[in-house]
């Protein structure tokens, strides 16, 4: 079976979030199996792109309303990701620093076109189109409707919800910029009186999955305006919850980190990067590690950190280290508590890879107050080095972490975004931390729980299946 992913990231190519991890990550696992898969994916101006050698396969133009746009459609010369890769390269839309901007409308229907045209130039198609998020989201009302896709139409189609917060809409006055199609069905592309990218796609896929099980539940309740849409659709959605890669993320064998370990060296292994963030961000070694890794947005719940911090720390019995960049008042509230909080608390503001793999390997616990977390992946990294998770119960965390007072539990979960919860879990996980055999049983327990890509590749195989058979 050949499937085709299309989305705006992939790790380690270009990475924002959990998606890239995700597009880079599933394609591997589906390839173990009984499939070939392809990623076709926007060629951005950055460090991968920049230290790669590509070649190109194919040239031609797409039509962007009255606009001809040259695209040119690249390769790597020495592949050593586990699928292929295809890149579109239109210099004047994608071919930035930046995944996304604040006008990604022509960029990304650009790409969408693009894609589309390629796939209809190939002698052997896909059996499967698997698309993710808005930014991909017109792909599947293109190849239902789009005159000049007619001889893709009954290639099935499947659209990932990633995150329904964000929904790519744009002005009815752009409807020219889509490849013409049948007039009489463009109230698929509208919602709320816009063109909405991920409702088109929610409309028109031959599927819909989100990235959890939880998460596709709450959003028949919470989907930013999209809640009847997805209940009447409910039939065709699928609640698929998303794996790690084991390959990358594995403390035996993780460059990033300055110690590798087994769930047998841990305590050694783990200590040795401990050391490592303690020396390097001025903190007390001897005290439990709280770590934190995100955009900072509304969603992640990370605006109540300073509140939180500035009671909980008064009982200097813990020290807490924030990684993660995004909203401004976010970076500036983060990096005011230093004040009179040396040796406690410190924060670094950016996007660093590899600091991100090292606070998983040497953090004690990792705090993640999500408002919405349609899956995360950060838990299931932080259970697989070790570390214990703290999380609100939402989404794809109410799925994957289990509190410490139920039977078989092993994180700490709580129910609001407020700080007096996040303090109550902090002084049970403090409790835990100085009963140093239950602290490593625990810690053994979950670096052993299998979050890996196995099971839930399986899950896509079998719809990728029972899509081919209709
Ligand atoms: P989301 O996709 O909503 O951001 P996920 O939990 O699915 O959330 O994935 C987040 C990914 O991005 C993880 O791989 C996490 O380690 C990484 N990440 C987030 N912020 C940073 C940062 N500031 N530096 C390094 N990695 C980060
Ligand atoms: C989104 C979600 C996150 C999820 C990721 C990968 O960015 O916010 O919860 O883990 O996609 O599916």
């Amino acid at each position: 079976m050949n499937i085709t992913h299309i989305s705006a990231e992939c790790y380690p190519i270009a990475k924002v979030g959990g998606l890239a991890d995700v597009v880079g990550a599933l394609p591997k696992y589906l390839n173990s199996k009984i499939t070939k898969t392809q990623v076709i994916m926007p060629f951005y101006n950055n460090s991968f792109t920049n230290s790669n050698t590509f070649k190109s396969v194919f040239k031609s133009k797409i039509k962007l309303g009255n606009q001809d746009v040259a695209f040119n459609i690249k390769t790597l010369v020495n592949n050593t990701l586990d699928f292929n890769i295809y890149f579109i390269d239109i210099p004047e839309f994608l071919f930035k620093e930046y995944v996304y901007s604040s006008n990604d409308t022509e960029r990304f229907l650009a790409f969408q076109i693009a894609a589309l045209d390629w796939l209809l130039s190939q002698d052997t198609k896909p059996d499967v189109i698997h698309c993710h998020d808005h930014h991909t989201g017109l792909i599947p009302f293109m190849l239902q409707e789009s005159y000049k896709y007619n001889i893709l139409n009954n290639i099935p189609n499947v659209f990932t919800i990633h995150n329904a917060q964000y929904q790519g809409s744009f002005s009815h006055d752009n409807m020219s910029l889509i490849p013409e199609f049948n007039f009489g069905k463009v109230g698929l592309l509208d919602w709320n009186g816009q063109i909405n990218p991920l409702a088109a796609a929610i409309k028109c896929a031959w599927a819909v999955t989100t990235v959890s099980p939880s998460y596709m539940a709450e959003l028949t309740t919470k989907a930013n305006g999209l809640e009847t849409l997805l209940k009447a659709e409910q039939q065709k959605c699928y609640g698929i919850l998303n794996g790690i890669d084991w390959k990358v993320w594995n403390p035996e064998t993780d460059s990033f980190i300055v110690e590798n370990y087994t769930v047998k060296t841990a305590q050694k292994g783990r200590l040795a990067n401990k050391k490592y963030l303690c020396d390097k961000f001025n903190l007390d070694i001897n005290k439990p590690l709280f770590g934190f890794i995100g955009r900072l947005v509304y969603e992640k719940g990370s605006d109540i950190f300073p509140d939180t911090f500035k009671q909980s720390l008064t009982s200097k019995n813990h020290t807490v280290l924030l990684l993660g960049s995004g909203d401004k008042n976010q970076e500036e509230a983060f990096i005011n508590l230093k004040n009179n909080n040396e040796g406690l608390y410190n924060t670094f503001i950016g996007y660093n890879e590899a600091l991100s793999h090292i606070v998983y390997a040497g953090a004690d616990f990792l705090l993640m107050p999500s408002r919405v977390e349609p899956c995360g992946l950060n838990q299931m990294y932080a259970l697989r080095y070790g570390t214990i998770p703290i999380v609100r119960s939402t989404g794809g965390l109410k799925d994957t972490v289990i509190d410490m007072a139920l039977p078989n539990g092993f994180g700490f979960c709580h129910e609001n975004v407020e700080p007096q919860e996040i303090i109550n879990n902090i002084n049970r996980a403090v409790k835990l931390y100085n009963n140093k055999k239950e602290f490593n049983n625990v810690r053994k327990k979950i670096m052993n729980i299998d979050h890996s890509w196995d099971a839930s590749a399986k899950e896509y195989i079998k719809l990728y299946n029972s899509l081919n058979q209709i």
